[in-house]
Formats: structure tokens, C-alpha cells, sequence
């Protein structure tokens, strides 16, 4: 039997995003002239917590790191890092471009992707996984702010999508017990109370260097052990066999502020 190639998944770009990842070197930065890019660009404050729909920005400031099985310094270190998204790919471009020589001489590391159209998702896992996800919400009502990017390995690329479709479902047996919950049921707890965001590399599998996925996270100061707990149900590899082809790089963990002036401050 044929396996069902990739040519049928769709490829439509539905918005893009980065992630400007910077490592003070203990010089100023001029916050005054990154708050013009961003008016410039026309970028709005996802602070504000007004859903963000088209060209947005936020600032996220360090609060600690945890390393991952991809080594990755840039990120493991970074003090800042800029998120921006926008429909179109040249504000992002720009924006990264204009930001990296602003942050001059901080250790900058840009970190970009596109929003595709979901891959494995019909009509009532979109309603059950995403429909009734959290919004996001002001940076006072969920400060925290968790970057996870990380790749899948090459035996994950050789699986037909038919069959990588089958890790996101639970597994049952002959009998019709569940023998493994896969992503979506291992990871239901953090739908109510964590806003997710994943950009994918355009190109899949992602070049060496580069990530497949850019995942980040926001969440209140009482949901940081459930982001914790969703990680290790995801990473248990008995409830979600999936993980056996991730590879991750760093957790990174920052804290949302209202200005490209408090990110300095
Ligand atoms: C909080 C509850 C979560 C739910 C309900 C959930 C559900 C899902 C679903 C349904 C998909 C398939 C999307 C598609 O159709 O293409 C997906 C993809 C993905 N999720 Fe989650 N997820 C959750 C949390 C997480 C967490 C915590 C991480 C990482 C730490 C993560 C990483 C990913 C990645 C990288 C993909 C893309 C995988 C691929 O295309 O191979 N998810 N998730």
C-alpha cells in the first residue's frame, strides 16, 4: 500500500512570528529608540492583553532557564527576548533586522517561524483543544512567559503523516483499554489556564541550527506548576509515546512587562 506523502498537507502561511533572544553585555540599551520601531511598524503591545490580531510585540524579561537535550546558549542565557508577529513576513523581518543593531552589543539570536495550518486537527479536536483554550490575557493577569523550542528526530520525518497524525489521539487496545493518552489528553490540563503559540520552521525538517518548533507559553503565577506538570506528562513517554522523537532545547522562563523601557530598567 502507498503511504499518504506530504504533498497532501497544506501549506497555507497564516501569519509569522520571532522570537529576538539577547544576552546583555552589560551595556545600555537604547529602549527609547526600540519603542519607535515598534510605532513604527505599527506593532501593538500584547501587554495590553487585547488578543493580539496582526502586528503585535511583547517584552519578556529573564527569570531562569533550564537546559534542554539541544544545547543552545543563545537561549539558555538570554536576558530579553522580543516576541513579534505580524500576517506579513517583512514586518517580521524588519522588525528582527532593526532590533538586532539596536541591541548591539548584547549576544543577539533571533528565533522565527510561520503559523501553518494545523496538521492533525479535525472539527472536534480543534473544538476540544483549542476553541476553549485561554485567550490572552494582560501581562498583570499572566506574567509568565515560557519559550520551548525544540525539533523532532529524523525516524519522526520518515513516519508518513497518517501515522504522526496517530501520536496527538489516545492509544487503545484489542479490548478497547487506553493504553497511552498521547499529546492532546496528556496535556489537557494546561488547555483552561495556558495560551499556546507554536511556530514551525518553514521548512519541515528544519535545517541544522534551526528549530521545527517554536513553542511558548503564558500563564498566571498560580498555573506555573500546572505549565510543569503538562511538560512532564508530555515527556512521559509511556502516557505520550511522541516524545521519544522530541528533542528539546532550552526551557526558557521570562516575565511579561508593559515597555521596551521596563525590559531595560
Ligand atoms: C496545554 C495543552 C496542550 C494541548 C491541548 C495540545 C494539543 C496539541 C494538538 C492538538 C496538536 C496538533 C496540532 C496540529 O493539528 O498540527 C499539538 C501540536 C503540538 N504541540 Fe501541543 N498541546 C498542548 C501543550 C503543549 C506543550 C506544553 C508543548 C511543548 C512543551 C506542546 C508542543 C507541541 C508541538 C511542538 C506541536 C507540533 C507537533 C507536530 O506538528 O509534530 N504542546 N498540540
Amino acid at each position: 500500500m502507498t503511504t499518504p506523502g506530504n504533498e497532501f498537507l497544506d501549506q497555507t502561511r497564516h501569519g509569522f512570528g520571532a522570537y529576538v533572544c539577547a544576552r546583555s553585555t552589560g551595556a545600555r540599551v537604547d529602549a527609547a529608540a526600540l519603542a519607535a520601531l515598534c510605532a513604527r511598524l505599527g506593532l501593538v503591545n500584547e501587554f495590553d492583553g487585547r488578543p493580539a490580531d496582526g502586528e503585535s510585540v511583547a517584552f519578556l524579561r529573564r527569570q531562569g532557564a533550564a537546559a534542554g537535550a539541544i544545547a543552545d546558549d543563545d537561549v539558555l542565557r538570554a536576558d530579553w527576548v522580543i516576541h513579534v508577529a505580524s500576517r506579513r513576513s517583512g514586518i517580521v523581518e524588519t522588525f528582527c533586522q532593526d532590533a538586532s543593531k539596536l541591541l548591539v552589543p548584547a549576544r543577539v539570536r533571533v528565533l522565527s517561524g510561520v503559523i501553518g495550518t494545523k496538521n492533525y486537527t479535525g472539527a472536534a479536536m480543534n473544538n476540544w483543544a483549542y476553541a476553549r483554550a485561554v485567550v490572552q490575557q494582560p501581562g498583570a493577569v499572566m506574567p509568565n512567559a515560557f519559550l520551548v523550542p525544540m525539533s523532532k528526530t529524523a525516524d519522526w520525518w520518515r513516519l508518513d503523516w497518517m501515522q504522526r497524525h496517530t501520536y496527538f489521539l489516545p492509544r487503545y487496545d484489542d479490548s478497547g483499554r487506553m493504553t497511552s493518552e498521547g499529546h492532546a489528553l496528556a496535556a489537557a490540563e494546561g488547555i483552561a489556564c495556558m495560551l499556546r503559540r507554536t511556530y514551525r520552521h518553514p521548512v519541515e525538517p528544519a535545517p541544522e541550527g534551526t528549530y521545527d518548533f517554536i513553542t511558548y507559553f503564558e500563564c498566571a503565577d498560580a498555573d506555573v506548576p500546572t505549565f510543569h506538570a503538562v511538560c512532564e506528562a508530555l515527556r512521559d513517554v509511556a502516557r505520550n509515546p511522541e516524545w521519544r522523537f522530541v528533542r528539546e532545547g532550552p526551557t526558557w522562563h521570562g516575565r511579561r512587562v508593559a515597555s521596551a523601557q521596563a525590559l531595560f530598567a
